[in-house]
């Protein structure tokens, strides 16, 4: 059996925003170890349906060991981003209850050093989320433009010496490929003047090819606008993202799907219909001090929800 470790964050406080009720279909688009899908069984119980995604072998496995007594669980081994078509195989028109989102890797995936997320822990480059999937870290770090590696070191890690990092890998795998997250960080640290500061100077760029290895902006786009089409009147979508590119992404789809009207600036007669959405975190839900200090992670996340409306 996989030896699987993962903190679930905000666990009562995302899955009450919820108000599971029984007899309702309910999405985890992001199972991970189970946490926050078996509080959803419990509360859901006898009759109401559970469907949970993930894309990585070892949740999937650690999560169906851990609910396998639950009936009313189907687990889906596929990108949240096919929900529309999961959804319509397994006959559910409209998603009765909720959908939650718990975005972002998993603790597992994080501190296990052969998945090769860690610059902690010297492994082979990797950071895929997908095992099947043939694209890896090594190809973005091997194979991606200068121009691109500074645009996606500094969009999806806001990192201000992107420029100089990406002239050094450049450099570097002329002379030989970049096969390991420690030769990564090292070549990071070599590129990047010293500076007092509390995280290593690799965090950013690392976080920034995980989010490019798995499409992590992209999906989150695209999983929004799925739900918003899939959810019932009345239903619940609650999202707890950890950093402030995805927290951005999802607080504007909330805002923007919550306005009376929108239309383009320029038209001159509403076209639009009511609001879709009703935000119901005016401001996003932190996790309490109890739990930072039990699971420090758990300090950036923030939780959002907002209830479909009536159309
Ligand atoms: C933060 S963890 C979820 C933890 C879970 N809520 C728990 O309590 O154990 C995020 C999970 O989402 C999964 N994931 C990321 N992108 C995905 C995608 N596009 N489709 C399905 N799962 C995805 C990751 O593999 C990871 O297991």
């Amino acid at each position: 059996m996989v030896d699987f470790k993962h903190y679930t964050v905000m666990r009562h406080e995302a899955v009450d925003a919820l108000e599971c009720k029984d007899g309702l279909v309910y999405v985890d688009a992001t199972l991970g170890g189970g946490g926050h899908s078996e509080l959803i069984l419990q509360k859901i119980q006898p009759s109401g349906q559970l469907i949970s995604f993930d894309l990585d072998d070892d949740a999937i496995e650690a999560a169906s060991e851990r609910l396998k007594n639950y009936k009313n669980l189907t687990i889906v081994k596929d990108s949240y981003t096919n929900i529309t078509n999961v959804l319509q195989e397994l006959r559910v028109n409209k998603i009765t209850g909720g959908v939650l989102l718990d975005l972002g890797a998993s603790y597992h995936q994080l501190t296990k050093a052969e998945r090769g997320f860690s610059f902690a822990k010297n492994a082979p480059l990797d950071m895929r989320f997908n095992k099947d999937s043939d694209f890896s870290a090594f190809n973005v770090v091997n194979f991606y433009s200068e121009a691109d590696l500074i645009r996606i070191f500094s969009e999806y890690g806001e990192e201000r010496f992107s420029k100089r990092i990406a002239k050094k890998i450049v450099e570097q795998r002329r002379i030989k490929t970049i096969d390991t997250t420690g030769e990564l960080a090292d070549l990071i640290i070599n590129a990047t003047p010293r500076i007092k500061s509390s995280i290593h100077p690799a965090t950013r760029v690392f976080q920034a090819i995980r989010i490019e290895v798995n499409q992590e902006l992209t999906n989150v786009k695209d999983i929004l606008e799925k739900v918003l089409a899939l959810l019932a009147d009345g239903a619940i979508i609650s999202v707890i993202s950890f950093h402030s590119l995805e927290d951005r992404l999802v607080k504007n789809f909330f805002k923007y799907h919550s306005q009376k009207c929108r239309c383009e600036k320029n038209q001159m007669i509403c076209k639009c219909g009511p609001p879709e959405l009703e935000i119901i975190t005016k401001k996003p839900i932190l996790a309490s001090e109890e739990e930072i200090k039990t699971n420090p992670p758990s300090r950036s996340a923030k939780l959002r929800v907002s209830r479909k409306l009536c159309s």
